[in-house]
């Protein structure tokens, strides 16, 4: 047996309680040994330490002082129908919270390398506000330094609120986070299924956008497409292809630029996914001395 298939066949945390919510788990994570083997781990949403018995936990819960996850709050939109904020949180500076984060994440990740070195990273807490407090439904992790143009390292929406189109909002806030920089950017590979597959269609999506910015008779390059977008050319090329949206004459490929062609497109690609207001998002760049 290979390690991926070794990890992935058992599981030894069963389901996982997070503030109000219990969750099946999917995949093996490592906790430490005494964590393992057990039927459910009660876990603090702000802090997001750990415990076997629910006694302990609400022990915790009474000793807790925070009521969002331990960083600075850079984004927020009040407009929706639920509240939402994002909450950056310095790997170095918070270890033990993405550890303990990085715990929960492994039992929604498959074949993803997790790093258990925090240091390098920076984590971007997708909460919902109540009046009680900012609620992680999901995150992202970035490299401070990325040599290779990843914007993105980890992606993962809580499967308890999966498919509300909180995923493609993380994945347009990496970009935001991109075209802030002025770098291109692009997700860390493997992706897993689900990884791809929201990526694709929110590729797809935010090129049409673009397509459609302009005028009917514009003249396209990939490269232009990409400054334009903050997408690696790559990423573009593969998106055009799986979405048919290039045709091949004689040698050339051919953008579609049809506007009726390209809203159909735009619909079977799925539900938009919650927008970023740009305006909303208070963030520097990470300075690497
Ligand atoms: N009603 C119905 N469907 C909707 C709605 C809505 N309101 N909003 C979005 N959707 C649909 C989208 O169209 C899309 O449909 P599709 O899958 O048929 O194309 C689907 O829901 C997903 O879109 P989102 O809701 O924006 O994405 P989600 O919040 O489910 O998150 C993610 C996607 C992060 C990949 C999630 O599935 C996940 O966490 N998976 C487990 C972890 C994982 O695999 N992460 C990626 C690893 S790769 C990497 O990290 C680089
Ligand atoms: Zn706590």
């Amino acid at each position: 047996l290979n390690n991926h298939l070794e990890h992935t066949k058992f599981k030894t945390v069963e389901s996982v309680r997070l503030g109000k919510n219990d969750m099946e788990s999917w995949y093996y994570s490592p906790f430490p040994l005494n964590y393992q083997n057990v039927e459910k781990l009660y876990f603090c949403e702000y802090c997001m330490n750990f415990y076997i018995l629910e006694s302990e936990m609400q022990r915790h819960q009474k000793a807790c002082i925070l009521r969002s996850p331990p960083g600075d709050e850079i984004y927020r939109d009040d407009t929706g129908p639920i509240s939402i904020s994002m909450y950056e949180v310095d790997g170095k500076k918070n270890s033990v919270y993405a550890e303990n984060l990085s715990y929960f994440s492994k039992l929604f990740l498959d074949h993803k390398n997790l790093y258990w070195n925090m240091d390098p990273f920076l984590f971007y807490i997708l909460c919902e506000n109540d009046d009680e407090g900012s609620h992680i439904v999901g995150y992202f992790s970035k490299d401070k330094d990325s040599k290779d143009n990843y914007n993105l390292s980890c992606i993962l929406i809580f499967p308890l609120h999966q498919r509300k189109g909180y995923g493609k909002f993380l994945i347009s806030f990496s970009y935001e986070l991109s075209s802030i920089e002025d770098k291109v950017g692009t997700p860390e590979r493997p992706l897993s299924d689900l990884g791809r597959k929201s990526y694709l269609s929110w590729w797809c999506q935010r090129i049409i956008q673009y397509i459609e910015s302009k005028p009917e008779d514009y003249s396209f390059s990939v490269e232009e497409i990409s400054r334009g977008t903050y997408i690696l050319e790559k990423d573009i090329l593969y998106t055009l292809e799986q979405k048919g949206l290039v045709k091949y004459q004689g040698g050339n490929s051919i953008l579609l630029t049809d506007r009726n062609y390209l809203k159909k497109v735009f619909k079977e690609a799925g539900h938009p996914g919650i927008p970023v207001i740009r305006d909303n998002i208070h963030w520097i760049p990470y300075k690497v001395n």
